[in-house]
């Protein structure tokens, strides 16, 4: 019996640590309620300066009742790590990328197709609307809710191989992608050969000659110097991969009303801050890549016609057909 006793007690005592039973508790509050947000972006980056000015508007909101620590730098794990422990609630908030999240959502994965924005404004036209609202709500199967849109431009190919012109060029490149399908399906369809991995992985990976190069954003190829190994740049744009702060359902469900109210607000305000500085990195980091000596190659028009219609399959394959409404509604936001 005693021994029963000592037992439910170490039970309590462990749910009345955890920041879910304090928000659902409706007790008095002994000092703040601590959540942890991922990112695996290093400090200094866009969404960590987001991150960091959503926590502060909630914690200023909240008169410090609710806290919100940023990790930044993938120090709580990888991005697929940390993804699963989202959606089981031992993270509470994270930062993630359309292709990313296609791996645990074709739906979502398909804000995510190659060369589907004609440009940064009507991308955030169509995520600042009704689509985008919709698609913030499409992960609650995956105990994911999204809060609020990030930037993260558009992604480029660079290698240490070669310079790449043409699509030819492209032929037999072992290039590191996110561990998804859609990126593994787009990068062959391109005649590449993809290579799957972690962010954290992608410099040693092509210091060490295992594959030839990766693609990503500007700010990107700086923030985790994959420009010191990677020289050739080419500025194919052949994707977006806009970005969500997400919420785990369950932690979202133990706020009150009026708490929700003021984390939504915080993770508009959050992303409105990491949208502009965004536009400051993203120029920096070209500035950067430029003076580094990095050769920097423009696909001429026609180049991206032949980009273009070489994944066009992408939007056919059985993950992707059943969207394609979502798809045309997002072509036709004017
Ligand atoms: C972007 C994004 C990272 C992501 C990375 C990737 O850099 O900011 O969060 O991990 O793409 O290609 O994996």
């Amino acid at each position: 019996m005693k021994r029963i006793i000592i037992l439910l007690l170490a039970l309590l005592v462990l749910l009345t640590a955890s920041p879910l039973f304090a928000a659902g508790g409706g007790q008095q509050q002994q000092g703040p309620r601590v959540f942890r947000y991922a990112c695996n972006q290093p400090d200094g980056y866009p969404t960590v300066v987001g991150a960091l000015a959503f926590s502060k508007y909630v914690e200023e909101q909240t008169r410090g009742a609710i806290r919100i620590d940023v990790f930044s730098g993938a120090v709580l794990g990888d991005e697929r790590v940390t993804t699963e422990q989202t959606q089981t609630g031992d993270i509470h908030f994270i930062r993630l990328g359309v292709t990313f999240l296609a791996s645990i959502s074709p739906q979502v994965g398909a804000l995510g197709l190659p060369f589907l924005y004609r440009d940064r404004e009507h991308m955030f036209k169509a995520l600042d609307g009704p689509i985008g609202d919709e698609v913030l709500k499409m992960l609650e199967r995956q105990n994911l809710l999204g809060l609020a849109w990030m930037d993260a431009g558009f992604r480029n190919f660079y290698n240490n191989t070669r310079e790449v012109k043409t699509l030819e060029d492209m032929r037999g490149l072992r290039i590191r992608v996110q561990e998804t399908p859609l990126m593994m399906g787009l990068v062959r369809m391109l005649g590449a050969s993809p290579t799957p991995m972690a962010f954290g992985e992608v410099y040693s990976a092509i210091q060490n000659g295992i594959v030839d190069g990766a693609e990503n954003n500007w700010p990107s190829y700086i923030s985790v110097s994959h420009f010191e190994v990677a020289r050739f740049f080419t500025t194919s744009g052949h994707v977006a991969s806009p970005e969500m702060i997400l919420v785990n359902t369950r932690v979202w469900n133990s706020f009150s009303q009026e708490e929700q109210r003021i984390i939504k607000a915080g993770a508009l305000h959050g992303a409105n801050v990491q949208r502009e500085d965004w536009l400051r990195y993203e120029r920096d980091a070209e500035a950067r890549a430029r003076s580094a000596g990095r050769i920097i190659t423009d696909l001429s028009p026609a180049e991206r016609v032949r980009f273009t219609e070489a994944v066009q399959p992408m939007y056919q394959q059985p993950e992707y057909a059943p969207f394609a409404d979502l798809i045309r509604r997002i072509r036709a936001v004017q």
